[in-house]
């Protein structure tokens, strides 16, 4: 098996970039660290705090923040540094290359039940005529991202990522310490019958996601025997679809908050969009196209549907 540096290099990344990837891997690495540790380490748990979106923090949400901020803009490698837990973007060096941007630990409500949580992170060249510390520099549109990844904390863990070619997944060798090639190239087929969706929300869903899911569950032939498998974990919802395929859903709701449904398009939106068009399926906010979007806010929030590419355009038709 191969190892994530040489796969990088043979697949052409230019060695700042690898340098980088390689600084964020290691931090990782330390989280993983401290998830395995759990209880034992007094990690579990909630802390006083909210971030800025409003949701309380987990202990683990500040620890494994804390890590990849600090040795991100110890970095000279990088600009500036966005994180879901963090007000404002965070200067790190004015001549940086790089800038970075991550969900320290997507699925924080597992964290207390040992469920399935990850680290998601996205790269974009840094803009050189925009200020280091300035949330500008993240109005970018996902189209431009160098590369984006996520480790995924599971039973193994993996890390699955793309520099702009094929969405690739690697083990984490706890023995040697590095990440090993397990599955060079990640393909989505473009039929599913999963569904990863909380139905919870259905009352709140506007009538046209409604109709969609009415004719789903109950008229569909198409549909007939569909499951729904929900994490709770954008990021393992995720992995499940790159794996084998499914649909991924978070429409916007009649919440106070969520006009425009709960993921971030920073942090979760734009680069679990790009590792999935790179495995073949596809990424859809209102219809169009999640990379497309010319972000306004560093913790703007989308409408996210994407997978298997067939009932990602059968949700796009019947709802917009
Ligand atoms: P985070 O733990 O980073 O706050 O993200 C959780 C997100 C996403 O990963 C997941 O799919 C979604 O919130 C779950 O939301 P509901 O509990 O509303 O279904
Ligand atoms: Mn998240
Ligand atoms: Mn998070």
């Amino acid at each position: 098996m191969k190892r994530l540096n040489k796969v990088l290099k043979e697949d052409g990344v230019e060695t700042d970039l690898i340098m980088l990837i390689r600084t964020i891997l290691a931090t990782t690495k330390e989280i993983a660290f401290r998830v395995s540790q759990g209880e034992l380490a007094g990690v579990l748990g909630s802390t006083l705090n909210e971030n800025i979106q409003g949701e309380v923090q987990k202990k683990l949400d500040v620890i494994a923040n804390q890590l990849l901020k600090d040795t991100l803009i110890d970095d000279d490698l990088v600009k500036t540094v966005a994180s879901e837990e963090e007000d404002n973007a965070v200067g790190a060096h004015p001549e940086g290359k790089y800038i970075v941007a991550f969900d320290p630990l997507d699925g924080s409500s597992n964290i207390d039940v040992n469920g399935q949580i990850g680290t998601i992170f996205t790269i974009y060249p840094a803009k050189v005529d925009v200020p280091y510390d300035s949330d500008e520099q993240f109005n970018q549109p996902g189209t431009n991202q160098v590369c984006a990844g996520y480790v995924l904390y599971g039973p193994s863990s993996l890390l699955v990522m793309s520099t702009g070619g094929p969405t690739r997944c690697y083990t984490h060798d706890l023995t040697h310490g590095g990440f090993l090639l397990t599955k060079p190239e990640l393909l989505v087929p473009s039929k599913s019958r999963e569904f990863s969706v909380n139905m919870a929300n259905y009352r709140y869903w506007d009538e046209s996601t409604q109709v969609y899911f009415d004719k789903l569950l109950y008229t569909s032939e198409e549909f007939d025997k569909s499951s729904i498998r929900y994490n709770a974990a954008m990021v393992g919802d995720v992995h499940r679809i790159l794996c084998r395929g499914g649909v991924f859903m978070y429409p916007q709701d009649t919440r106070a908050g969520n006009e425009n449904g709960k993921i971030r398009l920073l942090y979760e939106a734009n680069p679990l969009a790009m590792l999935t068009e790179n495995a073949g399926g596809i990424a859809t906010s209102k219809g169009r196209r999640i990379l497309d979007i010319q972000p306004d806010d560093l913790h703007q929030r989308v409408p996210v549907i994407l997978g298997s590419s067939e009932p990602v355009n059968y949700f796009d038709s019947i709802v917009y």
